[in-house]
């Protein structure tokens, strides 16, 4: 069986450190191993409709911020398809089919659909393109015939959703799709990396983001601003890890070569904890630590960035042939979905025969 990565983002905004532990490293890493057979990389601009339908303006606004920050982070469109889903008019045709396998019961019951009505205040009035687009992407995944979803822990239960799909779909019309499996970050602070204040979410309302495009001076205003241990008021005081976001980060970032760089008189990671738990270690030098860490793990990004910047038209011009190729392979699925439903009339001589000889009678 061929390997396929399929995975994308909404365009509501630039992307920050959250999504690159939680996914982008990722990609990147994966789509290097040279491993996959095909790698597509989604622009979700059709799904961030589906909540921003009064504000079509903000997701165009983002396509390229997305676009830019993918490529920034080594997405490379010579490996890897990226495109826009709203370019693949397939997936709007396969998800229509696929509604009919699941029902309102169980979208009520996704965990995530659930926390995004509460933080959207939708309890009231729930758009129905909302309400479905677990179902939306379940037709991104299964066009694509996607092996490997790389995504944050949040997306799980639209994996679980997109199987049950799958399942569904294989056992009425005969096997057609491919099982994805998903692929989560490593490690705990990867998982759920909080913002700066410590909030479980990282959201650009919160104003509690780490930009991926962020200026060096920003970032460090940002890193000195963290939330941390409050009862940790002197030095000498023992520091506790837990809820402790400077350590968090230092989790999802820290690499051993950064001790003999940055702070050689620790050998690790586990020391500086140690230390910091013991008493003895002040906030303001682990602060520094993770700054020198940020900035030397962001500015290459940063930097790539803006050389990107100096051509837009050509992203677009990537985007368009990605968005082209993922077309031409959404086609296919579509054509094997509707041959397994039998929605395939014109193809069907056996059909047409059988038809005359039933009013030829
Ligand atoms: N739901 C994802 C997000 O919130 C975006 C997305 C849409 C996606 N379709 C997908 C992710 C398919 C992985 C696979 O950003």
């Amino acid at each position: 069986m061929k390997k396929v990565m399929l995975t994308g983002d909404r365009p509501t905004g630039r992307l920050h450190v959250g999504h690159y532990v939680g996914s982008l490293r990722r990609r990147v890493e994966l789509q290097n191993t040279g491993d996959f057979d095909d790698i597509f990389i989604m622009i979700a601009d059709a799904q961030a409709l589906t909540d921003n339908a009064d504000n079509p303006e903000k997701v165009r606004q983002n396509i390229i911020e997305v676009a830019l920050d993918y490529m920034a982070c080594g997405l490379d469109p010579e490996k890897s398809t990226l495109f826009i889903q709203s370019q693949v008019p397939e997936l709007t045709e396969l998800s229509f089919y696929y509604m009919n396998l699941v029902t309102v019961s169980r979208l009520q019951r996704n965990p995530t659909v659930k926390n995004e009505i509460k933080m959207r205040n939708f309890e009231a009035s729930i758009p129905v393109g909302f309400f479905t687009y677990p179902i939306s992407q379940a037709a991104d995944i299964t066009a694509f015939k996607a092996t490997v979803v790389p995504v944050g822990e949040d997306q799980l239960p639209m994996l679980e959703q997109t199987k049950e799909i799958v399942h569904k779909f294989n056992s009425v019309y005969g096997d057609t799709l491919i099982d994805p499996k998903i692929l989560l970050p490593e490690n705990e602070a990867c998982l759920r990396l909080p913002g700066i204040d410590g909030k479980a979410k990282m959201s650009k309302s919160l104003g509690n983001c780490i930009y991926l495009s962020e200026e060096s001076e920003d970032i460090k205003k940002k890193v000195f601003s963290m939330f941390t241990d409050p009862n940790h008021i002197r030095v000498e005081d023992p520091g506790s890890l837990e809820g402790n976001t400077v350590f968090t980060y230092l989790d999802a970032f820290c690499k051993p070569e950064y001790f003999a760089e940055f702070l050689p008189e620790y050998q690790n990671l586990d020391e500086l904890k140690a230390h910091y738990q013991r008493g003895g270690l002040g906030d303001m030098k682990v602060k520094r630590f993770l700054n020198n860490v940020l900035q030397a793990e962001l500015e290459p990004i940063r930097n790539r960035r803006k050389e990107l910047q100096k051509d837009i038209p050509a992203i677009y011009e990537i985007l368009k042939k990605g968005s082209e190729k993922a077309e031409a392979v959404a086609a296919q699925t579509l054509k094997e979905v509707k041959d397994a439903m039998k929605i395939n009339y014109f193809d069907d001589k056996a059909l047409i025969e059988a038809q005359a000889e039933r009013f030829s009678k």
